[in-house]
């Protein structure tokens, strides 16, 4: 059985929708209901719906075999697993942004809020910026607006919120999609059968998306 962790949502979804077309349906997965275990036991899969920031953690403790997390999770967390495949899909940035007209004062240290605090910490480490960097979990946007920080390192991906609340992207950090991942214990033990799926998704890949 091949254990399959979905990231929970508008990408998973799609995601699904790349493995059904690749040859590993599961018509229950479909129905709406509140389960969060699928199986296709002809196929010998098995799919589970994860928070989106947890599938690495399932991935790398080897409760899945594979999943699909985003570069930015991987990024951040820097699991011990193999990244696969570039899906192209789920493609966003890491960006800073700021308040509309900001300007860093080099003099000072730069309040970042953040839920990416190692994305941003590596990356100021690189330009040899001080920060003080404040941990937030959601709604990062705020931050600049009331003043909790200077800028925020956040996901932007049609620039809506940024944009609804008045703020600019000052610069991009990374580019970000979804990527396949397994467990590497998982991959050593089921080669064949890892394989042969991430070939039958590689062939429904949009290159240009
Ligand atoms: C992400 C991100 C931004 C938003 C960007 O939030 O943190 O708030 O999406 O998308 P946009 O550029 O298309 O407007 P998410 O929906 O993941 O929720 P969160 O606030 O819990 O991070």
């Amino acid at each position: 059985m091949l254990n399959i962790a979905l990231p929970k949502g508008r990408l998973g979804e799609k995601v699904y929708d790349i493995l059904e077309r690749a040859g590993y349906p599961c018509e229950a997965i479909k129905e709406n209901g509140r389960k969060l275990i699928f199986e296709n036991t002809e196929l010998g899969i098995r799919y589970f719906w994860v928070k989106p920031s947890d599938v690495s953690i399932y991935v790398e403790r080897g409760a899945a075999d594979i999943g699909i997390a985003g570069k930015d999770i991987l990024l951040e967390y820097n699991p011990n697993v193999y990244e696969l495949l570039d899906l192209n899909i789920g493609k966003c940035r890491v960006a800073v942004a700021g308040k509309k007209g900001f300007r860093d004062d080099t003099r000072r240290t730069l309040k970042v809020a953040t839920k990416f605090v190692n994305i941003a910490k590596t990356h100021y480490r690189s330009v040899s910026r001080d920060i003080d960097i404040i941990k937030l979990n959601g709604s990062i946007e705020l931050a600049p607006i009331l003043g909790l920080s200077d800028v925020i390192v956040d996901i932007v991906e049609t620039g809506t919120t940024l944009k609804e609340n008045d703020l600019d992207v000052l610069e991009t950090i990374v580019p970000i999609s979804a990527r396949l991942i397994s467990n590497k214990a998982s991959f050593k033990f089921k080669t064949a059968e890892i394989e042969k799926l991430v070939e039958g998704v590689r062939l429904q890949i949009k290159e240009n998306d």
